[in-house]
């Protein structure tokens, strides 16, 4: 059959460069690289973008803690994310820093479309001041009392309570995060995206892309309570793009983040002259766009940055894949308890079993994950190791020490051979959906059927009783080819395990070759592919 070859532009959010990556990242970086994998081994021609969010007011306080330049860190930040996530087989087309000058040209033309387009007003408004460190104070650096439900240490933009919107002026109580004292009210004019000129287009959007009934309801309020509008840019002192033809202002980071998406797939154009830009940002553009993001930062995907798109002109995205956050224990946990588990040294037993784990607890839905260090262990121990690791041991012992490494040339039990090939399209869609737990039931389940075949087939009695014969050979060799079409199932999930195999069985595994039984050909000796945890 001849698959029509889509082309997908793939971001995942971009981590900031103030911070480790933690297991919190690695869930969704993770999430969107099974996805890409599995879009490429299905014959799409996809790129993968990321980049790390350099600006804003926690880069510049950071950089003026450690006495060190915002560049600096950036590039330091940048190179250790790099092999963070190299170290999880996440593989970017394109992973770069929003801080360089192909995104400052690209964001000064937005702002300059905008503008030119009638979306941007400059207006008086008031924020609140830190009078101590004299700056103003960013939504996430104030903390207060909810207005709407009186809630305790909520943010300066919204409640995570009660859902309200309001204003960080309007907060009961303020504290500035950074000295603990109360913020005054201070005057200052600003740059706004006029969000209410976009309703109805931006709407008629959600509909299209977003599925899940309370998602497009929390939007929807957002539209009703939120601000109409955006506020783009930011004051001195703040580390970011300047506003040209402005003395003190600068862009606010969310505004260049979003845009940076298309920043970071201008510079894989640059590198990679064969991608045709345009034919992906255009207005009328039949490439797809996914994100995946977390929960928490909905607002600025399904509201924020289709408002930009659609004032400038272009495509929107196709799709947004939102996902809930890691808990441990249930709770939710700091960036710092979560950068220590990353310390538990997954990559050095084996990067795969994070992403199995993942793999197994991840679906469509925006529940929140919970990670369990014991129940990690046991379910890769069972699920890895006890049981498919077993069935190719077992059976390439006998290919291996009896039959010279050499399949037999027929397979007769061919039923259970249909069963397993039958699974792949079921299997494909789950993956599309990203369904991806249901994909790791499914193969378990085969995982099982596969060593109950041998189970009732005995082929250590065969042996026993010297029966060297066609059939030990066969049921042997349909081991391996189901562990072969199991080990496809899973190449998205567990490259490490699919590279091993691969070079076992001296095959590319392909998802067109699923129904290709490996007949009369040699296979490597086995050797342990993994060490149980
Ligand atoms: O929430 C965050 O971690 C942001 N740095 C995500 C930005 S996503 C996009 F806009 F770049
Ligand atoms: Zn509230």
């Amino acid at each position: 059959m001849k698959i029509n070859k889509k082309e997908i532009i793939v971001t995942c959010a971009f981590p900031y460069s103030n911070g480790s990556i933690h297991i919190g990242h690695l869930l969704e970086h993770i999430q969107a690289d099974i996805w890409v994998r599995f879009n490429k081994l299905f014959g799409n021609k996809v790129y993968f973008i990321c980049s790390d969010d350099t600006h804003g007011t926690a880069i510049m306080l950071k950089s003026i803690k450690k006495k060190k330049t915002p560049e600096n860190i950036i590039f330091k930040t940048y190179k250790k994310h790099i092999l963070d996530f190299k170290k999880f087989n996440i593989i970017y087309d394109k992973y770069y820093f929003t801080h360089n000058k192909e995104n400052k040209i690209l964001i000064n033309l937005f702002f300059d479309r905008l503008k030119h387009n009638g979306y941007i007003i400059k207006k008086n408004c008031k924020q609140l001041y830190d009078i101590k460190k004299k700056i103003f104070l960013p939504d996430r650096f104030i903390k207060g009392k909810c207005p709407k439900c009186y809630s305790y240490n909520q943010y300066g933009d919204n409640c995570e309570i009660c859902g309200a919107f309001y204003k960080s002026t309007e907060l009961i109580n303020p504290k500035s995060v950074i000295t603990k004292l109360k913020p005054i009210i201070k005057k200052t004019k600003h740059y706004f995206l006029n969000l209410i000129l976009f309703k109805k287009k931006i709407n008629n959007w959600l509909n299209l892309t977003i599925i899940k009934n309370n998602i497009l309801n929390r939007v929807s309020e957002w539209f009703k309570k939120g601000n109409k509008f955006w506020d783009i840019s930011r004051n001195n002192p703040y580390f970011g793009f300047k506003i040209p033809k402005e003395k003190k202002k600068y862009f606010y980071v969310w505004f260049d983040a979003l845009i940076g998406y298309i920043g970071t797939f201008k510079i894989l154009c640059n590198y990679n002259k064969k991608i045709n830009f345009d034919k992906f940002w255009n207005i009328s553009s039949k490439t797809k766009l996914y994100h995946f993001i977390g929960k928490d930062i909905i607002y600025f995907h399904n509201f924020f940055w289709p408002s930009i798109l659609e004032g400038s002109n272009l495509r929107k995205p196709t799709k947004l894949f939102i996902h809930g956050h890691i808990t441990i224990n249930k709770n939710k946990i700091s960036k710092s308890k979560k950068k220590k588990y990353i310390n538990f040294n997954f990559e050095k037993k084996n990067s795969d079993f994070l992403r199995y784990y993942y793999a197994s607890k991840l679906s469509n839905s925006i529940k929140d994950i919970e990670f369990n260090i014991k129940n990690f262990i046991k379910k890769i121990n069972n699920d890895i190791i006890n049981k498919l690791i077993n069935l190719i041991s077992r059976n390439s012992s006998f290919i291996n020490n009896y039959y010279y490494n050499k399949l037999s040339n027929i397979l007769k039990y061919s039923k259970i051979y249909q069963i397993f090939i039958n699974e792949s399209k079921n299997i494909s869609k789950l993956y599309i959906n990203i369904k991806f737990n249901k994909i790791i039931n499914t193969i378990m389940k085969l995982v099982d059927l596969a060593n109950f075949y041998i189970n009732i087939r005995k082929p250590w009695y065969l042996f026993k009783n010297k029966l060297y014969n066609n059939k030990l050979h066969m049921i042997c060799t349909m081991g391996i080819n189901l562990f072969k079409i199991l080990i496809t199932y899973l190449k998205p999930i567990m490259p490490n395990l699919t590279l091993k195999s691969e070079f076992f069985l001296n095959i590319k595994l392909t998802w067109s070759g699923i129904k290709k039984p490996l007949l009369g050909c040699k296979i490597k000796k086995f050797e342990k592919f993994l060490e149980r945890i």
